[in-house]
């Protein structure tokens, strides 16, 4: 069915082999047979090349929280773009955005704007490193925070296997993996290179690795346990960022970090990284005053940082968002309440052994399977049956016209409404009584 509706799609994929390794200039945006190609995106909506139209849970990477091409955003774009799209030098719109995310995190008292995440949370640790001048870093079995040769550790399943092809294989002997929401394993493990730590990083949900909040006690044992020993601690809020209130989930949960960084929703749709934090940690890299008299930590760079269209975008979405905070948040959050509680009742209505994580507007179904009775862990998501839920997002795809990319959690914009989520539930319910999710081949 999918490819009799997407022949389009399949040409494009066969010329697109020819150009990018594997077709596709994201890892995780391949799936089989082939993904489909877009041609444009409005408000909830992906239209691709053969004229199908997707409900889109996907969201940009989860960066859209208010849809696609919101006009709030395009309306202040269509004007900056004819005075210019790359400076080169500074501007007052960044100044804007700044003071945004000043205002709405504490934390961000200095901030540094760049253009992934990924090299934020490089930069983020590189810092954390210049200041205690130690050099190990920890970070979650199974958090992500983008492909910088430091982090691209504990990953991927099985986590213990070096991830490193085309490394030296020498960086993780300065990366530590700890068990996520795990305190007390976490802590003999710490305790073990505790002298030369530098920081902790971790996400306060784990995104990539499987949509799963991290406890409050875990989050506050390790920031407790960086305090007492000269560790930063370091949250990588580049999707929990502005996604479950405005603001980091820091605040929300009363925690104390001494760096963050932020990413998607910030950039309004367009390419950025924020590393953020304490004063007198990101003076460390303050290259026109520096203490230090010496070499400075270096974390600028970026031809495209704080870029005016960036900027631009970014200042819109922050300035409505927080306009309307209120109305945004409490929709978003009760519809993803909406789909978590809906899908949960649903998969148990079938029988099926399932458990649908997430909080606030990101979501995600898990079909549990080779003894995993609950989702706590990156680990328990790998040990998940997998083929189910690839039949699950694919069938939604390719009959329903709802797109999950697949394995991927789910986020929920301001543009989506509880009609959607009741064809989320129709759609899924139908497909349970298709008895599809069962077979054994896609
Ligand atoms: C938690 C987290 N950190 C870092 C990154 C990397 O950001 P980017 O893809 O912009 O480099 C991601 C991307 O998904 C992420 O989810």
């Amino acid at each position: 069915m999918y490819k009799k509706k997407t022949p389009k799609s399949r040409n494009s994929y066969n010329d697109s082999v020819k150009i990018f390794p594997g077709g596709i200039s994201h890892n995780i945006r391949f799936f089989r047979p082939y993904p489909f190609f877009v041609k444009k995106a409005k408000d909830k909506h992906l239209f691709d090349i053969d004229g199908n139209r997707y409900v889109d849970y996907w969201m940009g990477h989860w960066a859209l929280i208010l849809g696609h091409s919101p006009n709030v955003v395009v309306n202040k774009l269509d004007s900056q773009i004819r005075h210019g799209t790359l400076y080169g030098t500074v501007n007052d719109t960044s100044i804007k955005l700044g003071e945004s995310i000043k205002k709405a995190i504490p934390t961000s008292e200095l901030l540094r704007f760049c253009t992934t995440g990924s090299e934020a949370t490089m930069y983020a640790i590189r810092i954390a490193r210049a200041v205690t001048k130690k050099r190990i870093i920890c970070k979650t079995i199974g958090g992500w925070h983008g492909f910088n040769t430091d982090l691209m550790q504990s990953v991927n399943y099985p986590f213990e296997v070096d991830e490193g092809v085309g490394m030296t294989g020498r960086e993780g002997d300065f990366v530590e993996s700890i068990p996520f929401n795990d305190l007390e394993r976490s802590i003999k493990l710490l305790d073990s290179v505790k002298d030369d730590l530098a920081c902790i990083i971790l996400e306060p949900v784990l995104g990539g690795g499987g949509c799963i909040p991290a406890d409050i006690n875990y989050l506050k044992g390790l920031e407790e346990y960086c305090k007492r020993n000269n560790i930063l601690f370091i949250l990588d809020e580049i999707v929990t960022g502005f996604r479950l209130n405005f603001g980091s989930a820091s605040s929300s949960y009363r925690l104390d970090p001494d760096l963050i960084t932020l990413g998607k929703i910030v950039g309004g749709g367009l390419p950025i990284g924020v590393v953020c934090g304490k004063k007198e940690i990101m003076q460390v890299a303050n290259p026109v005053e520096n203490k230090y008299k010496e070499r400075i930590c270096y974390i600028g760079g970026g031809t495209f940082s704080s870029n005016p269209l960036t900027m631009t975008a970014g200042y819109a979405t922050l300035d409505y968002i927080g306009k309307n905070r209120k109305t945004i948040y409490n929709k978003i959050n009760k519809l993803g309440d909406m789909a978590r509680n809906g899908l949960t009742r649903l998969f148990s209505d079938y029988g099926l052994r399932t458990q649908v994580t997430g909080i606030g507007s990101v979501f995600h179904t898990h079909f549990l399977s080779n003894g995993v009775n609950e989702i706590k862990s990156a680990n328990d998501v790998a040990l998940c049956d997998n083929q189910a839920l690839t039949r699950y997002h694919f069938s939604l795809m390719a009959k329903y016209g709802i797109f999950f990319l697949p394995h991927k959690m789910g986020a929920i914009s301001v543009v989506h409404s509880e009609r959607d989520i009741r064809n989320l539930m129709n759609a899924t319910e139908t497909i349970l009584e298709s008895d599809i999710l069962m077979e054994k081949k896609d």
